[in-house]
């Protein structure tokens, strides 16, 4: 098959492009090479055998030039994170997977399938069990309450504490401008795909891990954000109390379930939860990175918070462990891989002093009083 795998020259995308080479298929990937991720504007990880088209999702003629020939579509190319310039959000996510599907049906194109890269950030804050109400699914949590370093998640109608359970697809309650635009993205696939008889498929993935996450963006990332500040011998920060519940895959486990699904046929016109199966806390994620580093030097944990996040998220893996596929591998594996990876690049010590500093003057991190 011909594959076209946008964002291609990034992390996720790079790992699936090799994937799919080892298969045997011809690959070519659409990507704009954002300077935030590829700082020298080359061809970032995409593989040597991999044709690169270098263009914008957002401009319709790159589309054309890049669905030329193709015969399948993973679209991976986002704009993500958690900065305030939310129409950029719209305008990669929601109107490049609209140009996507106008390009395929203006010109009667024969994609034989598409496939795109939703978030487990559609979940919003999740879904968690109350002894007395059952599953609820909470609003966010308030600043005020944020503002007192009280990090817990309550009952939205007793205000009892809760505990999480793993979101199954069926219950969406997006609330950021990254979700909201995927879950847009997910949602006009999907219609699009099955109104116009193009198989298609939405994948939710959780925390991806794995080598390749940007060195050049410190945004976001925990395990890229603490393997690079424990290698520069800075202790990282960690958000709340470090105790949050995250839901962290590894790149393989990704690529095999994104296989998965391209290839069998009982998967088309879902949505479907790629996650590992269980969570760990931030704290457990931050320790396997110092051991893999080799190194002691405690995290800070001040009370700062990224306004908007989620406490506890962990998906529910169900409907895809259906099709035959399960998760494999646990944090360990993703922390050492990126800090054997980490070890072959050049660091560049301002990038997350910068990222940081960039977070607080836009109050995208905040700090909790007391
Ligand atoms: N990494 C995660 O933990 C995670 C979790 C959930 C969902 N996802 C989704 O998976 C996909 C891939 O994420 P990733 O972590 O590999 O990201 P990444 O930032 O490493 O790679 C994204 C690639 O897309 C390219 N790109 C960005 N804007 C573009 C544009 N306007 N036109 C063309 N190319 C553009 C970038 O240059 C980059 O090479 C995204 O859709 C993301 O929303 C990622």
């Amino acid at each position: 098959m011909r594959v076209l795998v946008t964002g291609g020259a990034g992390f996720i995308g790079s790992h699936t492009a090799e994937a799919l080479l080892r298969r045997g298929h011809r690959v070519r990937a659409l990507d704009s090479l954002e300077p935030r991720i590829h700082p020298r504007r080359d061809r970032g990880f995409l593989p040597p055998q991999a044709e690169l088209v270098r263009g914008d999702v957002r401009r319709k003629d790159d589309w054309i030039r890049a669905l030329d020939g193709i015969d399948a579509v993973i679209h991976l190319a986002a704009y993500q994170d958690y900065l305030p310039d939310f129409s950029t959000f719209f305008h990669v996510n929601a109107v490049g997977t609209a140009l996507l599907f106008e390009v395929v049906v203006e010109r009667r194109l024969p994609v034989r399938k598409v496939l795109v890269a939703s978030s487990q950030a559609v979940y919003g804050e999740g879904t968690y069990r109350c002894a007395l109400h059952g599953v609820v699914a909470p609003p966010p949590r308030a600043e005020a309450q944020l503002r007192c370093r009280d990090w817990e998640v309550r009952c939205p109608r007793c205000g009892a504490p809760v505990t999480p359970v793993a979101c199954p697809e069926d219950q969406p309650a997006p609330h950021n401008q990254y979700a909201i635009s995927k879950y847009v993205e997910e949602l006009l696939a999907l219609n699009l795909g099955r109104r116009y008889g193009i198989p298609t498929v939405a994948l939710r993935y959780s925390i991806v891990q794995g080598p390749r996450q940007s060195l050049a963006n410190a945004y976001s990332g925990a395990c890229r954000v603490f393997a690079l500040a424990l290698a520069l011998g800075r202790p990282p920060l960690v958000y709340e109390d470090g105790a949050q519940l995250r839901d962290y895959i590894n790149i393989e486990d990704v690529v095999r379930a994104t296989l998965l699904v391209l290839d069998d046929p009982r998967a088309d016109d879902q949505v479907f939860n790629v996650g590992a199966g269980r969570a760990w806390t931030v704290l457990e994620l931050y320790r396997a990175v110092a051991r893999a580093v080799g190194s002691t030097v405690p995290p800070r944990v001040e009370g700062a918070y990224r306004f908007g996040d989620t406490r506890h998220i962990v998906s529910d893996v169900s409907r895809l462990a259906a099709l035959g596929w399960v998760p494999r591998h646990a944090i360990e594996k993703s922390a050492a891989d990126y800090v054997a990876w980490l070890r072959t690049q050049a660091i560049d010590g301002d990038v997350l002093d910068h990222a940081e500093q960039r977070m607080a003057e836009l109050q995208v991190v905040r700090r909790g009083e007391g």
